[in-house]
Order: structure tokens, then C-alpha cells, then sequence
């Protein structure tokens, strides 16, 4: 018999949802944009973790619908912040060879940032070996509601029929359909919530929740999720048995 390890199954598309911005900068004094300041530098680090892993999608949860509700300061703080940030990983992102995408209704975020992704996305938008996600304005339910009205006019326009309607066909008018399916979805900051993320491409995803706040998470924690992603079985609505079928018979 023998011992050797099991091979690493790498995640093919990991999705974050990052927490813990304000705690961090709370429990240390700061103001937290101190936080989101500190948060971006992670953003930076684990993009490029993940490929190091060999992750091949990473979405990053950077601003949901509902975060407009937050005191005007802050939002104006974090619209800033991923001004700056696009305007300087332009740079790293060509030579670095990573595509960036977007999904959310980013036409409803500030004029000066969506020409900075327009910019970005159209010189990126060649490098198929990695691809970063940014969900901006992004909320599973305001998507699924876009996405119905996209799949109405379509059966109205007669390019769809409605006696066809699948999963299939449907989930193309989502603003992930070119993109796989996440793997593995991780929390940072012990809270253990979806927050309104991926609800549906997300139906068969791991989910691994870290008690570490984004700005201290580290290209370690990533690993120690992708370790504990390997331990998991997926089984796709499936039975053990139906899954390893050489393993049950013995
Ligand atoms: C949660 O922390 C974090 C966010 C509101 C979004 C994440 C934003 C960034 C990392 C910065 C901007 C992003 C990019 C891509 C440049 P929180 O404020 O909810 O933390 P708390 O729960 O401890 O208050």
C-alpha cells in the first residue's frame, strides 16, 4: 500500500468574499478606510497567489449593491481606493498577462471607473490563462432579475423558446456566462453568510469560512483553504459509491 499524498486538486475557480476591513482598522485605531486601504494591498497579494496555486479564476466580491448604503465618506473612500487601484495594476495586470473581468452593473458605477475597466478589460482581455473578477455593484438577485428580463426579450424577440427553457439556456443571460462555475468560495472574518454572492453559479461550491480579516489574509490562508477544499468531497447530487466505484467494490 502506499502512502504517498493525495495529488492537490487545485480549485479551478476560487470566489471571495472579503471581510473584516473595518474590524481590522477598528482594533487598531484607524479610521476604516485605513481598513479598505489595507484590504487593496490584499487584493493585490492574492491575485497573484491564487496563480501562483494554480487557480485559474478568482472573483473578488469588491462592492455590492447593498454597500451603497454605507455612510457616504466610506463609499466615496472605496470608489477612490479602486480608482487607484485600476489605475495602478494596469500596468502589472499586461505584464503580468491577467485578464480582468467584471460582473455587476458596473454601467451605475462612477464615469472615471468605468472608463479605467473599459481601458483595462480591452488590453487584458487576450491573456487566457488567468482571469481576475471583480464583482462591482454586483447582487445575485439584482443579476437573476436582469438576467430574466434579457431571457423575456429573447423569447419575445423569437430567439428563444420558452418550451426549451433549461438551466442551459437560461444561465447565458447571466452576467457569469462565459465563466465557469466557482469551486470553492471562501469567507474571510468568521462571518458565515453569502451576502447576496453567486447565488446560483455557487449550487454545488465548497464554502470555507476563515476567521482571519481580509487585510491579514495571506497566500498561506489561501492554501490551508484549498488543503481543506481537498478534503471535501464533492458529490454532485451523487453517492459516495457512484463516485469512487473502484474504492466501494473493494
Ligand atoms: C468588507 O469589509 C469589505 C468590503 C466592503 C469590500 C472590499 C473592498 C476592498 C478590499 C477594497 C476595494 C477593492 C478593490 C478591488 C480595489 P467591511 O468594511 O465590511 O469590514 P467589517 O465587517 O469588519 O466592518
Amino acid at each position: 500500500m502506499s502512502h504517498a499524498p493525495a495529488p492537490t486538486h487545485v480549485p479551478h475557480h476560487v470566489a471571495i468574499i472579503m471581510d473584516g476591513n473595518g474590524r481590522w482598522a477598528k482594533s487598531r485605531g484607524l479610521p476604516r478606510i485605513e481598513g479598505h486601504r489595507r484590504g487593496v494591498e490584499t487584493v493585490r497579494t492574492t491575485t497573484f497567489a491564487a496563480r501562483d496555486l494554480g487557480v485559474k479564476v478568482l472573483t473578488l466580491y469588491a462592492f455590492s449593491v447593498e454597500n451603497w448604503k454605507r455612510p457616504q465618506d466610506e463609499v466615496g473612500a472605496l470608489m477612490g481606493l479602486l480608482e487607484y487601484y485600476l489605475k495602478k495594476e494596469l500596468e502589472t495586470f499586461v505584464r503580468d498577462r491577467v485578464r480582468l473581468r467584471t460582473i455587476g452593473r458596473t454601467d451605475e458605477m462612477p464615469a472615471s471607473i468605468q472608463k479605467l475597466l473599459r481601458t483595462t478589460m480591452e488590453e487584458t482581455k487576450n491573456f487566457a490563462d488567468y482571469t481576475l473578477v471583480l464583482a462591482l455593484n454586483y447582487g445575485a438577485r439584482t443579476e437573476a432579475v436582469d438576467a430574466a428580463r434579457a431571457y423575456a426579450a429573447a423569447v419575445a424577440a423569437g430567439k428563444e423558446k420558452l418550451n426549451d427553457s433549461s438551466w442551459e439556456t437560461f444561465s447565458r443571460y447571466l452576467t457569469t456566462a462565459d465563466l465557469p462555475d466557482p469551486d470553492l468560495v471562501i469567507r474571510t472574518s468568521g462571518e458565515t453568510r453569502i451576502s447576496n454572492f453567486l447565488l446560483l453559479q455557487a449550487a454545488y461550491a465548497e464554502f470555507i469560512f476563515t476567521p482571519v480579516l481580509w487585510p491579514d489574509f495571506t497566500k498561506a490562508d489561501l492554501a490551508a483553504a484549498i488543503a481543506e477544499f481537498n478534503k471535501r468531497e464533492r458529490r454532485f447530487g451523487l453517492t459516495s459509491e457512484q463516485l469512487k466505484p473502484a474504492a466501494a467494490t473493494k
